[in-house]
């Protein structure tokens, strides 16, 4: 906490540099050789945001302005409806689930209304796998739901597919009023969900202009999800807001937060560490492993850099999660290839403690245990992984919150968008297309039978054809 008792987010990356322990990190001066980089990265940044393109500040801003909006709705409605389910999928789902899990109670969903405040429980639907889809249909009460379709273009097969589905669900079982069970988010005036929306009068919110899918979270994308279910969208956007402030204000690598972290990782790059690992010490942190990977992946993985020149660049993001994976993924981590860097995430104050009891008559291997509470058990499983690691000269850093509260997880998202965003500019690509995504979205409307597609779908299945294949059929 900080003076003001608000949470504070501490980097240590001691792990990443040389010294005594490690002789495989890097110099100061390796850091410092990046600040002329790291300055023309800013005003690249920068300019990119007055043409509208990426607007973290002005966005902040603007949302805070709004956020009454999203508010007062989110109050009206939430007392009238059991279930709050997301259609959206990618940017418009990840977010979403990552904030609800690191701030609402982990099995919120079980909690009796009371205890959820007589707000809806909560569902995303991103992916399309009917068995998913039908039990979700079957587990709830389409007419004590209200349904948030999100996409950014209005096109993306997947929520279509889900929209339209749902749609005509509830205009079986709702009839006339069918409509005030959608309320959707999603283009000012681009795409095929706006029309229909205007036409059937959906409660409708709006992606601003320029903001891409996984960049879109402190939107109405994340934050109509997140009133709905109770959690504090002032707070969130506050410690967003902090996090852009202390970034755009400082100068010079070592005191810039996202500067730092995105010079550790293109020097890691630089030097074959094509892996990296997002590592939170706290299950509410789990999906916001997912979003990190998309985050990454989408945004930095490219073909091309700004000059057109095929560079096929990027670092492959790894969820993980501590303690757990300590028993699963670690050990490829300590003695495996020397390919990753690692990020944890650790928490300082838990928002609750509890105690393992003390039984004298227990073997004295487990009786140790005794007295300590779970949270020094974790910290000293998270401390000791870092040790490990040191000693097998693998390097690794630290992002400290000093408690998961709505502020830092704002300042977190924050701190990862504006790290995103300066990697690329070191990587010298375009970090906020996905060219990759839009040929696969493309590849499904012409298999589909889009219109318009169908010379594409003769490629496809020119191309696509099976030519080797084993199965149990023994000739
Ligand atoms: O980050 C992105 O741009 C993507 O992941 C999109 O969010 C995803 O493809 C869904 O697109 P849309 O919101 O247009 O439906």
């Amino acid at each position: 906490m900080n003076d003001n008792g608000r949470s504070i987010i501490t980097l240590d990356y001691t792990g990443m540099m040389i010294s005594a322990q490690n002789s495989n990190g890097f110099a100061m001066e390796e850091l410092h050789g990046l600040q002329n980089l790291l300055e023309q990265a800013q005003i690249s940044i920068l300019s990119q945001r007055d043409s509208g393109k990426l607007d973290f500040s002005k966005l902040l801003t603007s949302m805070k302005a709004q956020l009454h909006e999203i508010i007062d709705y989110s109050n009206a409605v939430a007392p009238n409806y059991d279930n709050f389910v997301v259609l959206g999928i990618g940017g418009s789902a990840l977010g979403p689930l990552a904030v609800h899990q690191a701030l609402n109670h982990y099995y919120y969903n079980d909690l009796p209304p009371a205890e959820r405040g007589h707000r809806p429980r909560f569902y995303v639907m991103d992916n399309i796998d009917p068995v998913r889809f039908n039990e979700l249909l079957q587990m709830l009460d389409p007419r004590k739901t209200l349904f948030n379709v999100i996409s950014k273009s209005g096109n993306t097969s997947e929520t279509m597919a889900q929209f339209l589905i749902i749609r005509d669900t509830l205009r079986q079982v709702c009839g006339d009023s069918y409509a005030k069970h959608i309320v959707i988010t999603t283009d000012k005036e681009k795409g095929n969900l706006l029309p229909i929306a205007l036409q059937e009068g959906y409660q409708r919110f709006v992606i601003p202009a320029g903001i891409g899918g996984r960049f879109s979270e402190l939107t109405p994308v994340g934050l109509l999800a997140a009133a709905i279910c109770g959690i504090d969208v002032k707070q969130l956007l506050e410690g967003a807001l902090a996090m852009d402030q202390w970034i755009r204000d400082s100068k010079g690598v070592l005191s810039n937060p996202a500067q730092l972290r995105a010079s550790l990782a293109y020097l890691s790059y630089q030097k074959g560490k094509n892996i990296s690992v997002f590592m939170p010490y706290a299950d509410g942190l789990k999906t916001m492993a997912d979003w990190y990977a998309q985050m990454w992946a989408e945004s930095l993985g490219k073909r091309f850099d700004r000059q057109g020149r095929v560079v096929n660049v990027g670092q492959t993001p790894v969820k993980a999660l501590g303690v757990t994976d300590q028993h699963s993924q670690v050990q490829l981590y300590v003695e495996g290839p020397d390919d990753k860097i690692i990020t944890f995430v650790t928490v300082e104050k838990f928002k609750a403690t509890r105690e393992i009891p003390v039984d004298f008559d227990l073997p004295e291997d487990i009786q140790f245990l005794g007295g300590r509470t779970l949270e020094e058990l974790l910290f000293a499983e998270q401390k000791a992984t870092e040790y490990a690691l040191t000693l097998a000269k693998r390097q690794h850093q630290k992002i400290i919150l000093s408690s998961l509260d709505a502020y830092s997880v704002g300042q977190l998202l924050l701190l990862l968008e504006w790290e995103t965003a300066y990697m690329g500019e070191l990587l010298n690509i375009n970090t906020f297309d996905q060219p990759g995504v839009e040929e696969g979205k493309n590849g499904t409307y012409a298999l589909m039978g889009r219109k318009g597609y169908e010379t594409r779908k003769h490629d496809i299945e020119e191309y696509g054809k099976t030519l080797y294949i084993l199965n149990e059929k023994r000739d």
